[in-house]
């Protein structure tokens, strides 16, 4: 199952991708927007949720640029997210970097390479061996201490006080 999400930039692409997932036999959930203005943080959450909830194994985001949209997919823990503009970077970035979000930039790409970039997307495997090694660093960065607190000034009261103290004695101990 796939999930899919575009803000209002992207709601025509998305609308054609759909179209062509729909005649590939792809399943997926909308997880908007329906064309009405949306901030492409907001879809970027409620279609990565679908993946880490496991209900979804991939995913499809499309803004304006797909920069928005990708660097906010990207903040989110598990998220594999890759900005494609040709069929050479799709295909790659699921041989190399096993990323499991597409993002497109519906004012940039046309449907016909929008299309392609899908196909190969959909169709790629990981390729594992070496590069399965560079993944994983990739993702042990998302649980690094300062990461990990997702904290700001504003929020530095008793709970996350406590976090860090919990946090700095399980790293003395070697468990994280
Ligand atoms: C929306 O106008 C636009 O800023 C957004 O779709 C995207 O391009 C942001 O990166």
């Amino acid at each position: 199952m796939l999930a899919i999400g575009s803000d209002h930039a992207g709601y025509e692409l998305k609308c054609e991708v759909k179209k062509f997932l729909d005649g590939l036999g792809v399943e997926y959930i909308d997880c908007g927007c329906n064309g009405e203005r949306a901030d492409y943080p907001d879809i970027a959450e409620k279609t990565c949720e679908k993946i880490k909830s496991g209900e979804c194994d991939k995913g499809i985001l499309i803004c304006g640029t797909g920069i928005g949209i990708s660097i906010s997919a990207n903040k989110i823990k598990g998220i594999r997210a890759a900005l494609c503009q040709d069929y050479y970077t799709a295909k790659y970035t699921r041989l190399h970097n096993d990323a499991n979000v597409l993002c497109m930039g519906g004012r940039v790409i046309g449907a016909g390479t929008a299309e392609e970039i899908v196909r190969v997307f959909l169709s790629t495997e990981f390729e594992g061996g070496r590069h399965a090694a560079r993944v994983d660093k990739m993702m042990a960065l998302e649980n690094s201490f300062v990461c990990n607190l997702h904290c700001s000034t504003s929020q530095l009261d008793h709970t996350l006080v406590l976090k860090i103290a919990k946090h700095s004695s399980d790293y003395l101990m070697r468990r994280v």
